[in-house]
């Protein structure tokens, strides 16, 4: 059983710095800290909460089966703590929503399976948050840099069509996208949070990046990606896969469901311009 650590003033730098110590030592971070591959560590994390937040990292493990594993046990301990509101960071079953063309699409199937099982639980609210794409992917999460070439321009490295539509959210936004449903559990029970600004198209992401920044930005061509090792992510993500082309993760609803939670919040989502122009410099 994980031991409960509490820390007034977190966000300041005693607590904060605290905090960072205990996380990053070894042995008091396994002692403090739940592991969501661990259920028996649990039921101490979500002991006492009203709400509880979710969210697994697929790419720790590339496995659905432990990420659906990890997100049901977490689901379980907060249900049995008696937690009010349950919001699960979902994505959709692309396999459902492609009507089974596309059915490789692990990680967003871990989590669907997940969304399902929570709502056989029982508890009073739940919400699913779906995070579109995220704009910090264009920095990090692994993925190869916006590269700058010797002719001066610069690609993204992505072999997509220009106009391939992706929802964007800038995941710092999170909980402007989460705040409706955290003053109305009722009205938003059981349903989903689309979080993104807008679904923009390559070419809009391209050209905005290309007049705020001053350098032509475009996507890659095939030939211009490193040679694939063959991973999913390299080939699905990277290339113009049926899982990327197959249209928005948000589904034929997206647009409407968008602006229907857009509504509802109090502080507007960040834009792609926004965001190009507070992370530079991008090369
Ligand atoms: N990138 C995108 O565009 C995108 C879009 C939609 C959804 N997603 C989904 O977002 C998820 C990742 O979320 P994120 O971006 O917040 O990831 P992240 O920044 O890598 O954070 C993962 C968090 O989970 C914690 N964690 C990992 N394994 C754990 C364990 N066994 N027990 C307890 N805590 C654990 C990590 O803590 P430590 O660092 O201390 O281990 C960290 O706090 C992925 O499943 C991905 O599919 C990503």
């Amino acid at each position: 059983m994980s031991k409960l650590f509490v820390v007034f003033g977190a966000t300041g730098q005693q607590g904060g710095s605290l905090v960072d110590y205990l996380l990053n030592n070894p042995t008091f971070s396994k002692q403090y800290k739940a592991d969501l591959s661990k259920p028996e560590t649990l039921p101490a994390a979500v002991e006492g909460a009203d709400v509880v937040f979710s969210v697994t990292n697929y790419w720790d493990t590339a496995s659905g089966e432990a990420e659906e594993a990890q997100g049901n046990a977490v689901a379980d301990a907060a249900r049995a703590a008696g937690v009010s509101q349950f919001i699960w960071s979902s994505l959709p079953s692309i396999a459902k929503d492609s009507n089974g063309r596309v059915t490789d699409v692990d990680h967003f199937e871990s989590k669907a399976r997940v969304e399902e099982y929570t709502k056989t639980l029982g508890f009073p609210f739940t919400a699913f948050f779906h995070a579109g794409w995220y704009m910090q992917n264009a920095k990090s999460a692994g993925l190869p840099p916006v590269t700058p070439l010797p002719d001066g321009t610069a690609i993204f490295p992505f072999a997509w069509p220009d106009e391939l539509e992706l929802p964007y959210i800038d995941i710092t936004d999170i909980g402007k996208y989460l705040a409706p449903a955290l003053r109305d559990p009722e009205g938003w029970n059981g349903k989903r949070i689309y979080g993104a600004t807008a679904i923009y198209t390559c070419k809009e992401i391209a050209d905005t990046m290309t007049r705020v920044t001053g350098r032509k930005v475009r996507y890659a061509t095939l030939a211009e990606l490193p040679p694939s090792t063959g991973s999913w992510p390299e080939e699905n993500v990277l290339r113009p896969s049926p899982f990327m082309l197959q249209g928005s993760f948000f589904g034929k609803n997206g647009p409407a469901e968008l602006k229907s939670l857009h509504a509802q919040m109090d502080e507007a989502p960040t834009t792609w311009e926004e965001y190009v122009k507070k992370s530079s410099p991008w090369f």
